[in-house]
């Protein structure tokens, strides 16, 4: 089963480095930091009960999320985000948003 996923993971990561031309911000590159946010939006990121969907989510709109949580202008009321968001740049930030672009949305 893992690693199944691990070989669509890997499989997806080339596509994405083959598309990712076109793109502002790196989704092969966003593709490794997003291991981390998998713990709570899953593998696909469509969250789930508690957590919200962040696959599909619009690019900048993504990247201003993550940069609010980073500044405190979002607040984080459960302080589930912050850690996260806290040790990434700004090219993290846009490679993270524009590969959860390429996910479909449901
Ligand atoms: C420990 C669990 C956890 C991890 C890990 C996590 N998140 Fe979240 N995330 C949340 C929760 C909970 C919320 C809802 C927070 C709120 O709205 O107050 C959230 C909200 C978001 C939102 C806002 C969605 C919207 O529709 O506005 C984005 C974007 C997001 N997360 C991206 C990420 C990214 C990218 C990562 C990895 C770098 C990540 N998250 C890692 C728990 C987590």
């Amino acid at each position: 089963m893992l690693t199944k996923r691990l070989i669509i993971a890997a499989m997806f990561v080339l596509l994405l480095m083959a598309g990712n031309l076109q793109a502002g911000g790196d989704a092969a590159r966003g593709a490794e930091l997003a291991v981390d946010c998998a713990d709570c939006h899953g593998d696909d990121g469509l969250g789930d009960d508690d957590i919200p969907r962040i696959a599909g989510l619009e690019k900048s709109y993504h990247f201003d999320q993550l940069k609010a949580f980073k500044s405190g202008e979002r607040p984080d009321e459960d302080e589930m985000m912050v850690d996260y968001v806290v040790d990434l740049s700004d090219k993290d930030m846009a490679d993270i948003a524009a590969y959860f672009a390429t996910l479909p949305a449901e």
